[in-house]
């Protein structure tokens, strides 16, 4: 007789023996089996650093010293086969909503200041979900998902607090951003928030330590009982470059201008890092709190950003573009001290920490992001392999690409190759996919040039482009040795999954500027409709 049919021949000593199993699991599900309460939920903080460059860090062999990212990093779980979009817009969406972009109809650049639309306000976002999950969630900088009307807002989509900037690329002192792209607007105006009214009064403050300031002071007033989410967009290290003297006095040697300016603000946001978890650790809540930092996209290399040794850059869909810099530090993590070569993505965050919140994705489209706690604080296998970098059929670049033909940055510079068509994706689109080791791009994936490292050598060099390209990134994260004639059915595979995700893409949202926008002569930037 084995136990369960024992058991089951004594349905009177079962049926007690279930309740005590009951209670006892009950206690365990309330307590945790050591009969302690569970922990609270942790405090998240996410630091969203803009164009931070892979070579930009100084555990990345970098000129530029970044002591508090190294020391936080080393202490925690590096992220080094970690992957964001190639543009601030696309990153935020992926961030806020867990979903590709072709799935949110934002597969093409970013919202311009002018343009009427947001992040669909039928996707449920991140701090929706974590207050849910009953968080404080307070948002500080840069929003980039939209404002042309008020519901497009952050605190409209599930921040308790907002104080930052609704667009992109303004001042960091005077905190105004100059449109001149729409002939019916040519502006300069404020754009800065705090909750939604216009914040004046700030002129002058450099925005690294402005948005600094404003967390220290929210994480000085949480309560330690009441789990908080704090995500923190800075302006840093995007262009203009803008930095206070002191912060690059020690780079005098670095001779390119823009290098030396970028590094020095590159310091200065490690001071802010450093301060944000100095605030953390004084207010009693580090030891209970999850610090995730990323960048949003590659290096801008027009603007003292670099990604040696990775090709291309901010925009492009080579390593250069996406693969990004990120690291989670945290006493609750399982390995610290660890590197992680486990492939994660930026859409993984939202199932990923509305995990540590204990919340629920109710509410939510389907996602394509994985939940990564495992991965990163215990080792295990990632879920994740395959990754969707991007399908945008309408792409053209941004920005003079050296040693390509000048002045025509938006012509098609690869050659159509007709072998793949039968298989349905038509290979002239822009677009990436990984699987495993693999990566496969198709059309023109944007500037491809290996830029030199900074202050060596000048070995500026492209190399030759065809319309489907595929690479071993695992062995060749350099995407030196194109091998799509050697292994023909990994493209055959891998352009079979770009088309099922092409058929699953929503269409493209990229409205035409819409005049109205103007704020006129004495307003802000901010919503119009
Ligand atoms: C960090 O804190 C110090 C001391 O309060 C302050 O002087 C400095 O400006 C802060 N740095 C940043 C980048 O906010
Ligand atoms: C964090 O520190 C506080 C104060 O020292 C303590 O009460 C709390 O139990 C600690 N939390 C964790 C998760 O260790
Ligand atoms: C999901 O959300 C809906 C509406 O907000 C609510 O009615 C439902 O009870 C929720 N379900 C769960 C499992 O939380
Ligand atoms: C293939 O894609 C390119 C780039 O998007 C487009 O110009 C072309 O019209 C497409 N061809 C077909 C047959 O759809
Ligand atoms: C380096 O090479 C690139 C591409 O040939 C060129 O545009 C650039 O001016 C060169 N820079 C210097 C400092 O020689």
């Amino acid at each position: 007789m084995s136990p369960t049919t024992r058991i089951l021949a004594l349905p009177v000593l079962w049926k007690s023996t279930r309740s005590i199993l009951i209670l006892v699991l009950l206690a365990r599900a309330l307590c945790g089996a050591d009969g302690q309460p569970p922990p609270p939920p942790p405090h998240i903080v996410f630091i969203f650093a803009d164009d931070l460059g892979w070579h930009d860090v100084g555990y990345h062999d970098s000129e530029i010293k970044t002591p508090h990212l190294d020391s936080l990093s080393a202490a925690g779980v590096r992220l080094e086969n970690y992957y964001v979009q190639p543009l601030c817009t696309p990153s935020r969406n992926q961030l806020m909503t867990g979903r590709y972009q072709i799935h949110t109809g934002m597969q093409h650049q970013i919202i311009w200041p002018c343009q009427p639309y947001c992040v669909p306000l039928d996707e449920k976002l991140l701090p929706q979900l974590m207050k849910q999950a009953g968080y404080d969630t307070h948002m500080v900088g840069k929003w980039h998902l939209g404002m042309y009307k008020k519901d497009c807002l952050p605190t409209r989509r599930g921040f308790d607090t907002y104080f930052g900037y609704l667009t992109g690329s303004e001042d960091y002192y005077s905190h105004v951003r100059c449109v001149h792209t729409a002939s019916e607007c040519n502006r300069c105006a404020l754009d800065l928030r705090d909750g939604e009214e216009v914040a004046t009064g700030y002129e002058g403050q450099y925005s690294t330590e402005l948005f600094t300031k404003r967390v220290v002071n929210i994480i000085s007033k949480q309560d330690p009982s009441k789990p908080a989410f704090l995500y923190v967009a800075l302006q840093a290290v995007h262009a203009p470059l803008q930095v206070p003297k002191r912060y690059v006095a020690p780079y005098a040697f670095i001779h390119d201008s823009s290098r030396r300016q970028y590094a020095g603000m590159v310091s200065a946001m490690d001071e802010a890092v450093g301060n944000i978890t100095a605030a953390l650790r004084q207010a009693g809540l580090w030891n209970n709190t999850v610090l995730v930092f990323s960048t949003d996209n590659g290096g801008q290399t027009l603007s003292g950003g670099s990604n040696w040794p990775l090709r291309g850059r901010k925009v492009s869909l080579w390593e250069g573009g996406v693969r990004g810099v990120a690291f989670v530090a945290s006493p609750l993590l399982r390995r610290p001290g660890t590197v992680s070569r486990d492939l994660v993505h930026v859409s993984d965050w939202l199932p990923t920490l509305v995990g540590l919140a204990r919340g629920t994705h109710n509410g939510t489209k389907p996602l394509d992001g994985f939940d990564m706690w495992k991965t990163i604080s215990y080792g295990k296998a990632s879920p994740r392999v395959e990754l969707l970098h991007n399908i945008d059929p309408i792409f053209v670049d941004m920005g003079a690409c050296p040693g390509r033909d000048e002045g025509s940055s938006l012509t098609q510079r690869v050659s159509d190759d007709q072998r793949w068509s039968a298989l349905g994706f038509n290979v002239s689109i822009h677009a990436a996919i990984r699987f495993n080791n693999w990566k496969l791009l198709t059309g023109y994936p944007g500037c491809d040039v290996w830029f030199p490292r900074p202050g060596g050598p000048n070995t500026t060099r492209t190399g030759s482009l065809k319309s489907v390209m595929l690479f071993d990134v695992d062995r060749d994260p350099e995407e030196r040795s194109e091998v799509s004639d050697h292994f023909p059915s990994v493209v055959e595979f891998l352009l079979s999954r770009l088309n099922h995700y092409q058929k699953s893409a929503r269409p493209i949202i990229f409205p035409p500027d819409d005049p109205r926008c103007d704020p006129g002569p004495t307003g802000a930037w901010g919503p119009w409709a």
